[in-house]
């Protein structure tokens, strides 16, 4: 008899994340019928503020309560839809499960259920599969291969979306390519990200933290900033662009305007005295210049998220140089990322288990982008929680690179220590990639 993990109890609740804002965490229960033992998986789901037009659809109550952000018609469509509809399922059936959600849902954005609703029930699922076979997430998740610590693309200095400064691209991060480990890596990341501090202070600025835990000081414009990470990463006794890189997320699509088809920049303007606008063409030079000027290995999000032509160009333009990464564009989304594998657009795509709403249509867009030497990005959401899943996930499918804030604030050091956890728990078969993170394996 093949093994079954009965489903015997699925329960949801409304809980808040790393912005004081509800989401939803879902507990689900299996019974092991090898050992009539039960076990229980829960999963808190994450929240986007610079979100994607074409994400799955976050559930909101759109109620009085909590400014209309209240989550409890995701949590009823958990505890009253889904639940009763999938008591004795296979929780080992872990494609079979996010089918039936997708299949109870019936729409192509998880509009009806909640994407919220959905990933919850997903997520807890795999964890009580693993639970139920004592297995680190990661083995069960990603089976024997998976040993592979990602590269953190720390940000370090927040802006855009994520904090009220001046500084209009929302993330300028650090990739520690020289190190030999993760624990390494991540020792290296937190030395620079004290060293910052201390720049800033030593400026008179702001040493205050956006959302994901990067200072956000009022700069006048991307060049600035990365000067100022520059000087950092030296003052830590690393060489930007050999040992240290910088990435960054312009998250263009909140400085695009419809209306005149051009990028505003308001921190800059409001900085400079002036109104800063770019075109696609600007945008495109001004990234060539930077990228002339400064170690950047890694842009996300540089052009707006439908702007394909745009896309397109800069991929021809700087593709061969640094790595393109979509994450508006894409959206977790394989159908928008075959039709940009097609054109030849990015090289890269940002993977937020949130964005799609379910484990198995994450994995495929992590499987297709590997498919077409894509490399892949696992990433945390701005709106955050303690859940840790993402950090297994990142060595479950060897994404080789994860996105998830700060060293600060508890939300995002609760990723990091999990890695420094499976690191040490696989020993001599941890591997940490370095620059080869670039390349697809
Ligand atoms: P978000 O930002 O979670 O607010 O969407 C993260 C990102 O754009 O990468
Ligand atoms: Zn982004």
């Amino acid at each position: 008899m093949s093994a079954y993990l009965e489903i015997k109890f699925i329960h949801a609740r409304e809980i808040l994340d790393s912005r004081g804002n509800p989401t939803v965490e879902t507990d689900l229960t299996v019974l092991n019928h090898c050992n009539g033992k039960c076990y229980t998986g829960t999963a808190a789901v994450p929240s986007g503020a610079s979100t994607g037009q074409f994400e799955a659809v976050e559930l909101r109550d759109g109620e009085p309560r909590y400014f209309g952000l209240g989550v409890q018609h995701a949590v009823k469509n958990v505890n009253e839809k889904i639940a009763p509809a999938f008591l004795g399922k296979n929780a080992l059936n872990q494609f079979e499960i996010d089918r039936a959600l997708l299949e109870l849902d019936g729409t192509d954005n998880k509009g009806n259920l909640g994407a919220n609703a959905t990933l919850s029930v997903s997520l807890a699922c795999a964890k009580a599969a693993a639970c139920a076979l004592s297995m680190p997430l990661y083995r069960y998740v990603g089976g024997t291969g998976a040993h592979l610590l990602p590269v953190p693309m720390m940000n370090i200095l927040n802006g855009g979306k994520h904090a009220a400064n001046t500084v209009d691209f929302q993330e300028f991060m650090i990739m520690p390519t020289c190190a030999d480990s993760f624990s390494c890596a991540l020792r290296i990341c937190a030395e620079i990200y004290h060293n910052l501090k201390k720049l800033l202070e030593q400026k008179g600025l702001s040493t205050g933290v956006g959302d994901e835990g990067g200072f956000a000081p009022d700069l006048p414009d991307a060049e600035s900033v990365l000067e100022m990470l520059v000087d950092a990463i030296k003052a830590s006794g690393y060489t930007p662009g050999e040992e240290i890189w910088i990435a960054m997320d312009a998250a263009a699509s909140e400085l695009y305007n419809e209306k005149t088809n051009m990028y505003h920049f308001p921190g800059e303007s409001r900085q400079k005295g002036g109104e800063v606008i770019r075109s696609t063409e600007e945008m495109i030079s001004y990234f060539e210049e930077l990228t002339d000027r400064y170690p950047i290995i890694s842009i996300e999000d540089a052009l707006a998220e439908d702007d394909w032509d745009g896309w397109q160009e800069l991929t021809k333009r700087l593709g061969a140089k640094v790595q393109l990464v979509g994450d508006d564009l894409f959206v977790t989304n394989k159908k928008r990322l075959a039709a940009g594998i097609k054109l030849g657009t990015a090289g890269s795509i940002l993977v937020k288990v949130n964005q799609i709403g379910t484990l198995t249509e994450a994995f495929e867009a992590v499987e297709l982008a590997h498919k077409n030497n894509y490399t892949a990005v696992m990433s945390h959401r701005s709106g955050e929680t303690e859940d840790t899943t993402i950090a297994d996930l990142a060595v479950a499918w060897n994404t080789a690179q994860i996105k998830t804030g700060a060293p600060c604030r508890s939300d995002r050091v609760a990723k990091y220590n999990r890695l420094l956890r499976i690191e040490e728990e696989l020993g001599r078969a941890a591997e940490y990639p370095g620059l080869l993170a670039f390349h697809v394996r």
